[in-house]
């Protein structure tokens, strides 16, 4: 029998990392020792008490049947406690606050509830790719909204043609963003809320790196504008904040309609996160400022050195706010890919090529503070060795 496959997965672009795993599998096998600075995975543990509540959290048979599907409520409970605590946001978490297996789940599922096919949705453009695909998956045309230096990487809503705004359902936007690091403030949420309102878009604020901010600072929640739980849904993760990516566990927030059409889909399609994990959860929210403020340190001394050694090098950077990545121009001459290329093969350093984030990506690459600040160093090292 010939296994063909749906036309929706067949017309799926590259995985973005396809290509340069394919390198880092070649480069191994000629001995190289790659440092990896590819990937938004934090190496450092979760914080052992939100490891201990989950160890004692799953002896409890209670936890070992099907979970509900929006989530328990005493960890529905536990992020609007957070929330007001963190951004002085009130929500009611009966209604406006929904448990997801990891914030990729609800944004991949989230246009199933409201796209229909031919709708457009507004996704940026570099921007984390499950945006497009969840919107194809859902028949969804995406428009891309260029993200670009000159505007701080923040979309212009001004350049968008009126018959696409008038057809466009969903809206989607990260900051702190992957991959370019930008940060928001509220007066750019303002500026959404009244877009969404003109046209009546659903605004989709992925706020998986909220927590990850240097310096002092405290990004805003998209939710803290005026009217904001009117247009839109925000989504969290725990991955990133806890160094949880293996747990998959987030939640999002929001307008109650949104809320519950996203739980719509779920209902149909998952059973909901193991609640042990969603026990580790409650610890985790409810304890943020213990472990945070330690993790933050380390990613801001890892920041430090790989700033000045790019700068050093020649490499056109700026000093990161947020999130753990680096958003570097790559040198003339060069396209993304072949700079990631000549990194890998000359220095062992794996990079991501930008254009994987889509078409404005191009000219870009992206790197992690992923790894330990010796490795950062030595890695540095190994770029004043060779010529770009
Ligand atoms: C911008 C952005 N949003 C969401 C996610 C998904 O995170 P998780 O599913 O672990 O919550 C990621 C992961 O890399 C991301 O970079």
């Amino acid at each position: 029998m010939r296994i063909e496959k749906a036309k929706r997965i067949v017309e799926l672009p590259p995985y973005l990392f396809a290509t340069i795993d394919k390198k880092k599998g070649e480069m191994r096998k000629k001995g190289m020792d790659l440092i990896d600075l590819g990937i938004g995975d934090p190496d450092l543990p979760t914080p052992l008490p939100i490891i201990e509540r989950l160890r004692k959290a799953s002896e409890n048979p209670i936890h070992h049947r099907y979970p509900s599907y929006e989530g328990m409520i005493e960890f529905r409970k536990a992020v609007s406690r957070w929330y007001e605590k963190r951004f002085g946001v009130r929500l009611n978490p009966e209604t406006e606050v929904l448990s997801l297996i990891g914030s990729k789940e609800g944004i991949a599922h989230i246009p199933l509830a409201f796209v229909n096919p031919g709708d457009y949705v507004l996704v940026p453009s570099p921007g984390y790719p499950v945006y497009r695909v969840a919107t194809l998956f859902a028949g969804g045309i995406p428009y891309s909204l260029p993200l670009r230096r000159e505007n701080g990487f923040l979309p212009d809503f001004s350049k968008i043609p009126k018959e696409v705004s008038e057809k466009a359902k969903l809206l989607f936007i990260n900051y702190p963003n992957n991959p370019t690091s930008a940060i928001a403030e509220k007066s750019f949420f303002e500026q959404v809320v009244a877009f969404a309102n003109r046209h009546d878009i659903i605004v989709c604020h992925d706020a998986a790196y909220s927590e990850v901010a240097f310096d002092g600072f405290r990004p805003p929640s998209f939710l803290e504008v005026e009217g904001a739980k009117e247009v839109g849904i925000e989504f969290h993760s725990l991955s990133k904040t806890f160094n949880m990516t293996g747990w998959r566990i987030g939640f999002a927030v929001g307008h109650a309609d949104i809320v519950s059409g996203l739980g719509k889909v779920k209902t149909n399609i998952d059973s909901g996160a193991f609640q042990a994990i969603q026990e580790a959860g409650i610890e985790a929210l409810d304890r943020f400022d213990t472990p945070l403020p330690q993790i933050i340190e380390i990613y801001e001394r890892r920041r430090d050195v790989l700033v000045k050694g790019l700068q050093e090098v020649g490499l056109k950077v700026e000093r990161p706010r947020a999130t753990f990545y680096f958003w570097i121009e790559v040198p003339k001459g060069y396209t993304s890919s072949q700079f990631a290329t000549l990194l890998i093969e000359q220095a062992g350093i794996v990079a991501t090529p930008g254009n994987g984030f889509g078409d404005e990506g191009e000219g870009y690459i992206r790197m992690a503070i992923t790894v330990s600040e010796p490795r950062i160093k030595e890695a540095i090292e190994r770029l004043k060795r060779i010529k770009f």
